[in-house]
C-alpha cells in the first residue's frame, strides 16, 4: 500500500551494505531485546488488541454520534495527534458529518481555551479525556474546566454519561477520578507509548465517533504488520525508508521535510513530527522532522528549498487517486487564460505540480527526494500508513542507536514550569 520510490535520492544507496544491520535491528524489534523493549506493545497490537474493547468503543461511538453535536477530545501529544491526523485525513477539513470533533487539552493558551468553551457551551457536547499518566497539566486543567461546564449545564448525572476517559488500566489520577465519578473508561495499555497509541482507544474512539470504520483501519494496520515483518530491504518498504533516512542523517542532512500535496494531511505532518522527533531526537542525535503542504508552501518555503542552504531532504507522500474529483470548467471568454485546462481534473494539475516540483528540487536545487507512493487513501490505507511510519521509526531510531520509545527530554520544561508554578516537590 506504500511504495518507496528511491529514484530521486541523487545518490545510489547501497542497501545491500545496510542489510546485515537491518537484520540485527529487525531481530531486536522482533525479539523485543532492544532499549525500550517494554514499550513494544504496538508491534503486534493489530493482532493482539482487545476485541471486546473494540466493540465497546464502537458502541460508545454510536451512542455519542446519536446523542451529541460535539465531541471534545481532551489530550496532548500522543494522546490526540493520531486521532486528529486520521480524522482530518479521512473526513476532510469541512466535514458536515455530526458530531463535530474539536480538540482541547493541548495548550495553556487562555484565548484558545476560552474560545473553545464559549463555542461549545450552548451545544450538546460529550468529552473524551485522554491521558495515559492522568497527570498531564495541559489536559488536566482543560478537563477540569470542561467537567465544570458540563456539570453546570446538564447536572452531574447526565455529565457522567457524556464523559469517556481513556487512560491506564489501573493507575493514575484520571483512572481514580473515573472510578469515583463512574465514567466509561477505555485502556491505553502500559506497553504502548503515547505516540504509538493510535490503534488503541486513544485513536479509535475519536476516529469512530468521526465516522471512520475502525475495523477497516485495524485491518489496514494488520496488513502492514504482516507485510513489514520481512527484514529484506528489497521487500520491506518501511525498512527501506528507514535506511534512506539513516543514510541522509549520516551524510550531512539535518532536516527531513515531510511533504504532501493534500491539505487534509497537514495534521498527519504534525503526528509525523511527534513520532520521529520524540523517538529520535536524543543523545544529541537525530534528523529534525519538519512538514509542509505543496503546492501551498511552494509559495512560502519553496524558495528556501530551491535555493537555500542544503540542510534538508524531502519525503513526499503522494496519493495518486483523490477521494473526490473536480473538473476545471470551460469559460467562453477565457479572460483568465485557463481554457487550456478545460475538462482536466484538479488531480491532473496537482500531479503535474508534483512532477514539476520534483524536477525543480532535485535536478536544479540538488535536494534529494524520497517518494512514498500510495494509490489512494481510505480507512484501511490509513491504518496501513500509520503502522508503516511507526515501523519505520523503530528501525530508524535503532539504526541511530537511540531508544525509540522514551522521551526523557520532555520532562525538563515540566520541572522548570512546576517550580515556577510553586508545585509541591519542585
Ligand atoms: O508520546 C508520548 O508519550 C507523549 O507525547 C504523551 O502522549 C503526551 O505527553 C501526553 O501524555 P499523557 O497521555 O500521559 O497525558
Amino acid at each position: 500500500m506504500v511504495k518507496v520510490n528511491a529514484e530521486n535520492l541523487l545518490v545510489n544507496i547501497d542497501f545491500d551494505k545496510y542489510q546485515k544491520r537491518a537484520n540485527e535491528v529487525n531481530k531486536m524489534i522482533d525479539e523485543k531485546s532492544g532499549p525500550g523493549n517494554d514499550f513494544l506493545g504496538w508491534l503486534n497490537y493489530p493482532e493482539t488488541y482487545d476485541k471486546a474493547e473494540l466493540e465497546q468503543i464502537i458502541k460508545s461511538a454510536v451512542f455519542i454520534r446519536k446523542n451529541f453535536d460535539v465531541l471534545v477530545v481532551c489530550g496532548i501529544g500522543g494522546s490526540y495527534l493520531g486521532a486528529r491526523a486520521g480524522i482530518e485525513a479521512l473526513k476532510g477539513l469541512h466535514s458536515k458529518d455530526k458530531p463535530e470533533i474539536i480538540f482541547l487539552g493541548q495548550t495553556f493558551s487562555s484565548d484558545y481555551v476560552y474560545e473553545t468553551l464559549e463555542y461549545i457551551k450552548d451545544k450538546k457536547f460529550a468529552i473524551n479525556v485522554i491521558s495515559k499518566s492522568g497527570t498531564t497539566t495541559e489536559t488536566a486543567i482543560s478537563f477540569r474546566l470542561l467537567k465544570e461546564l458540563l456539570e453546570k449545564k446538564v447536572g452531574k448525572k447526565e455529565a457522567q454519561k457524556a464523559i469517556f476517559a481513556t487512560t491506564d488500566a489501573s493507575k493514575g489520577a484520571l483512572k481514580e477520578l473515573s472510578i469515583k465519578e463512574g465514567y466509561q473508561t477505555f485502556v491505553l495499555p502500559g506497553d504502548v507509548g503515547g505516540r504509538y497509541s493510535v490503534f488503541t482507544a486513544v485513536g479509535l474512539l475519536p476516529l469512530a465517533v468521526a465516522g471512520v470504520d475502525v475495523r477497516k483501519l485495524m485491518a489496514g494496520a494488520y496488513k502492514a504488520m504482516v507485510e513489514l515483518r520481512n527484514p529484506s530491504l528489497k521487500e520491506n518498504q518501511a525498512y527501506k525508508y528507514a535506511v534512506i533516512r539513516d543514510y541522509f542523517y549520516r551524510n550531512g542532512k539535518q532536516v527531513e521535510l515531510f511533504v504532501s500535496y493534500e491539505p487534509r494531511l497537514v495534521q498527519l505532518g504534525e503526528w509525523f513530527k511527534q513520532l520521529f522527533g520524540e523517538s529520535e531526537g536524543k543523545d544529541i542525535k537525530g534528523l529534525l522532522p519538519d512538514s509542509a503542504t505543496f503546492s501551498t508552501d511552494l509559495h512560502s518555503l519553496g524558495q528556501f528549498i530551491q535555493d537555500g542552504s542544503k540542510v534538508l531532504f524531502e519525503t513526499i507522500l503522494f496519493i495518486k487517486k483523490p477521494m473526490n474529483e473536480v473538473i476545471i470548467p470551460e469559460d467562453k471568454e477565457d479572460l483568465d487564460g485557463l481554457n487550456y485546462l478545460k475538462g482536466k481534473s484538479l488531480q491532473f494539475v496537482n500531479e503535474k505540480a508534483f512532477l514539476g516540483t520534483l524536477k525543480a528540487h532535485t535536478e536544479t536545487g540538488k535536494v534529494p527526494n524520497c517518494i512514498l507512493e500510495m494509490e489512494k487513501l481510505n480507512d484501511e490505507a490509513m491504518g496501513y500508513l500509520f503502522y508503516f511510519f511507526m515501523k519505520t521509526c523503530a528501525m530508524s531510531a535503532y539504526l541511530l542507536d537511540v531508544n525509540p520509545f522514551n522521551q526523557p527530554g520532555v520532562e525538563v520544561y515540566k520541572k522548570n514550569m512546576f517550580h515556577l508554578l510553586g508545585k509541591k516537590g519542585y
